[in-house]
């Protein structure tokens, strides 16, 4: 089956270190890998209302909310390029995950079972030379899958505070190279068991 990435670019500015590291990354991937990119800063969804427990929601029919469903049931790989934003994902996407919590609920959509057995993987940049600040980060990248029944590729880090600063970090150039053909296995909670060995 042909893999379709979808890339969501989660910036508040545009050309910026997690746009670039995604970038380096995505050149690695073969030829025959569709690449489809949207930036979430210039597609703004609606303001997110809780409806679960009043009413159903209906599937969007116009506008990004639209644009960002269809292209998000059609990828085989869902990349989230966030920016460390206060050790987490960026109001962008915390935003469009939010969204999320209404295609679950919206009827004949199937928003989860479409989902799962697909492919979540992360990019982020950040200030902070210590890597492990991103742990929030990976963590609700990582139970997001786990809920959804996705697989986890990860997440590449890479180091920069202006723009362009992550093309100096030559371990993260390196990382982004193989970074989209590594194994990406099936999410699990930390309370899951492992699967039996056979
Ligand atoms: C609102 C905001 C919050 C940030 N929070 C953090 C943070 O918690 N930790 C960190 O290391 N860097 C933080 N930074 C710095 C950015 O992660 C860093 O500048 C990164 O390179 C931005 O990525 P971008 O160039 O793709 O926008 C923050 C920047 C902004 C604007």
């Amino acid at each position: 089956m042909t893999r379709r990435f979808l890339f969501l670019l989660g910036s508040s500015r545009p050309d910026g270190n997690t746009e670039l590291l995604t970038r380096r990354a995505a050149e690695q991937l073969p030829a025959d890998v569709e690449q489809r990119w949207i930036d979430l800063a210039r597609h703004p969804l609606p303001e997110f209302e809780d409806l679960r427990h009043d009413s159903d929601h209906t599937r969007p029919t116009e506008g990004n909310a639209r644009l960002l469903l269809d292209a998000t049931l059609d990828a085989t790989d869902l990349v989230i390029a966030s920016p460390l934003y206060w050790y987490s994902v960026s109001t962008p996407v915390k935003h469009y995950l939010d969204h999320w919590s209404g295609w679950l609920r919206t009827p004949g959509l199937d928003f989860k079972a479409t989902l799962a057995g697909r492919t979540l993987w992360g990019v982020t940049a950040l200030a902070h030379e210590e890597q492990e600040v991103a742990d929030p980060l990976i963590g609700t990248l990582h139970l997001t899958a786990a809920f959804m029944g996705m697989h986890f590729g990860g997440v590449l880090l890479g180091n920069g505070s202006r723009p362009g600063d992550v093309l100096r970090d030559a371990d993260a150039l390196g990382r982004a190279e193989t970074f989209f053909a590594r194994e990406a296995p099936l999410a699990r909670f930390p309370y899951e068991k492992e699967p039996a060995a056979v």
